[in-house]
């Protein structure tokens, strides 16, 4: 019988989580795992795991159940992140072939967790309650994406926002140091990347421990590392939204182009209702800022719709902002009651189909606000970083400094390399993406 520890890990949720795993999976190959494309060959099974909507968490119990009788063959299951945050032990007796139970904020002691496993023990938890001050840094991170290295730099959420799990599941909002991010960043660099993504669950309400700089003055920093040719971060808090991100962004060519700036509401009775304390107009002041600034920034946000009392006025408020601040892309989403939150105790009036039809009233207009705003962009040339290409229909795909997709021909005999930087001319648009020809 082999002896070899083998895992295979799927994850679910958002560019945290996805960039957790990265670093999930470098911690255990330095551990001697090997990851494995599917369940059959593991020995090991995580989940990492989300519970920002209630589909996401039904996803998870899906999948336990579908495969739990692998347990019977000798192989470990391991459920990690938000799930496992929120629900705690319950997780064992939902799922009891289940061994580990993890959220992120209990990362660190991930080498001690699968020491234990090891040994044969069942029950193991890693538990947070929003106490701790760790941030999750390794130098092990296994990066998946080849252009595109993610950094966190703040972890957890203070904010409590009536509808949402995070503060529950990430635990308490907590900054990385400076010094030790644009450590990170210098080391990727030298690795050929050339996009940096600073991540937080509200990456602008970043405070370095060291003291030494804002989060305008961090983005400008990484965006002046040699090699550094592109810094995105996400997601924006209009709460700590400051005027000098917008300045960082004018002055410094390597800051991309691109700011998403989640509202979930046009109407501040509805903000109130959320506690996300700020209104409307302190919203539109935030984006007037971005609209004056001299590079031509592109907006994206998130909204929920159907939130507990919300009224068609209210609802026509926010197609109103809509048309006021003419996205070029919105996370639209059906209010969705979650554990724990201040949320669930109110009267959740609005019929699901009610819902799902204002969805599709927002999403429709958003698609036209959409079309008639990239096409605008024809005739324009626009440096695309090159992700990858379909020879078979002569097309070669990247993305914008705005970060719209691109999709461009190339006259020339050979084809830009993935990762490489190409000015193309725009020739056409869709709601979606742009196409064009390499110049
Ligand atoms: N920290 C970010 C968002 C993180 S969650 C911010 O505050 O903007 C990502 C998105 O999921 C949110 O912006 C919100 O639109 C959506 N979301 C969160 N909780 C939700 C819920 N209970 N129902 C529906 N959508 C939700
Ligand atoms: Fe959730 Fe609000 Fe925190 Fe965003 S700011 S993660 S929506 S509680
Ligand atoms: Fe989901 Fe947790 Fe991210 S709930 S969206 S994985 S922070």
């Amino acid at each position: 019988m082999s002896t070899e520890k083998t895992f295979y890990l799927e994850t679910f949720g958002c560019q945290m989580n996805a960039h957790d795993s990265e670093k999930v999976i470098g911690t255990l190959q330095q551990e001697g795992y090997r990851q494995v494309e599917t369940e059959l060959e593991a020995g090991l099974i995580l989940y990492n795991t989300c519970s920002i909507r209630d589909k996401a968490e039904q996803k998870v119990f899906n999948r336990l159940n579908d495969y739990k009788k692998l347990h019977k063959a000798g192989k470990r299951f391991g459920v990690l992140g938000c799930v496992a945050q929120q629900e705690g032990e319950k997780i064992f007796d939902r799922a009891p072939y289940v061994s580990l139970v993890s959220g992120s904020a209990s990362y660190r002691k991930l080498p001690e967790m699968l020491s234990r496993l090891e040994s044969g023990e069942s029950r193991i938890t890693g538990l947070d309650d929003r106490q701790t001050d760790e941030t999750f840094e390794t130098e092990f991170t296994a990066r998946q994406n080849p252009f595109r290295g993610y950094i966190t730099i703040i972890e957890g959420c203070d904010k409590f926002c009536s509808y949402c799990v995070v503060p529950y599941t990430r635990g308490k909002e907590r900054s990385r140091g400076s010094s030790s991010v644009l450590a990170e960043a210098r080391r990727i660099a030298d690795q050929g990347y050339t996009e940096i993504q600073l991540l937080g669950q509200n990456v602008n309400s970043y405070r370095d421990p060291e003291g030494k700089s804002s989060f305008a003055e961090l983005l400008d920093a990484v965006g002046r590392i040699d090699g550094i040719r592109r810094v995105r971060f996400t997601t924006s808090h209009p709460r700590d939204f400051t005027r000098d991100i917008v300045q960082a962004i004018d002055a410094n060519p390597a800051l991309c182009d691109h700011v998403h700036l989640p509202v979930q509401s046009g109407s501040s009775r509805v903000l109130k209702m959320m506690a996300r304390e700020y209104t409307r107009d302190w919203y539109l002041e935030r984006i007037s800022w971005i609209k004056a600034a001299k590079r031509p920034i592109s907006l994206s946000t998130d909204i929920i719709v159907g939130f507990p009392g919300e009224t068609a006025e209210d609802f026509i408020e926010t197609m109103d902002l809509l048309q006021e601040v003419q996205y070029d892309c919105v996370f639209g989403f059906k209010y969705s009651a979650r554990p724990n939150t201040p949320a669930l105790t109110m009267i959740d009036s609005i019929p699901e189909g009610e819902k799902g039809s204002r969805l599709q009233v927002l999403l429709d207009r958003q698609r036209e606000i959409q079309r008639t705003n990239y096409s605008k962009q024809i005739g324009q040339s626009l440096e695309v970083m090159v992700e990858n290409q379909n020879p078979a229909r002569g097309q070669i795909a990247g993305r914008s400094s705005q970060n719209k997709p691109v999709n461009f021909t190339n006259p020339q005999p050979i084809a830009p390399a993935p990762g490489s930087y190409v000015k193309v001319k725009i020739t056409g648009a869709f709601p979606n993406s742009l196409v064009g020809e390499a110049v």
